[in-house]
């Protein structure tokens, strides 16, 4: 089944958005497989947004997702890594619809509170970054029988 990492930011932590966040994702119907509260290192953070690192704005990035503790999610479901940045809005909150996790509940691109893998590729190095492959846990939930209408 896919999966995607996504995370809390410092700012949604601080903010005492984790159970408000986490609960959007649950309540979807997708599961939760791994978790973890972690101060990343500016080095991690760097590696973390690697992609970015010619943008005028990634010191200033890295130092702020570097500032305090993030929660660290790995989320598993159908079209979980597409659906994810749906649930999570765009980019900058001031263009992220109402209903989105940015779009309720953070104001300016540079405090948007969560972070979501943007492909396939992505959630892989992600997760292979964030986690070491014994703290993912694969188990089923009673409830997916009546999530995907399957036996
Ligand atoms: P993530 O899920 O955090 O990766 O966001 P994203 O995929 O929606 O956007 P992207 O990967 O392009 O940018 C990563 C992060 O950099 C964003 O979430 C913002 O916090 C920040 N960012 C992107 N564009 C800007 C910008 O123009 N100015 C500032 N200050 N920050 C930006
Ligand atoms: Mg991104």
């Amino acid at each position: 089944m896919e999966r995607t990492f996504i995370a809390i930011k410092p700012d949604g932590v601080q903010r005492g958005l984790i159970a408000e966040i986490i609960s959007r994702f649950e309540r979807k119907g997708f599961k939760l497989v791994a978790i973890k509260i972690v101060v990343p290192s500016k080095g991690f953070a760097q590696k973390h947004y690697h992609d970015l690192k010619e943008r005028p704005f990634f010191n200033g990035l890295c130092d702020f997702l570097s500032s305090g503790p993030v929660v660290a999610m790995v989320w598993e479901g159908e079209g979980v890594i597409k659906y994810g940045r749906k649930l999570i809005g765009a980019t900058d909150p001031q263009k992220s619809e109402p209903g989105t996790i940015r779009g309720d509940l953070a104001i300016v691109v540079g405090r948007n509170i969560i972070h979501g893998s943007d492909g396939p590729e992505t959630a892989k190095d992600e997760i292979k970054l964030w986690f070491k492959p014994e703290e993912l846990v694969s188990y089923s939930s009673n409830a997916e029988k009546w999530i995907y209408g399957v036996n």
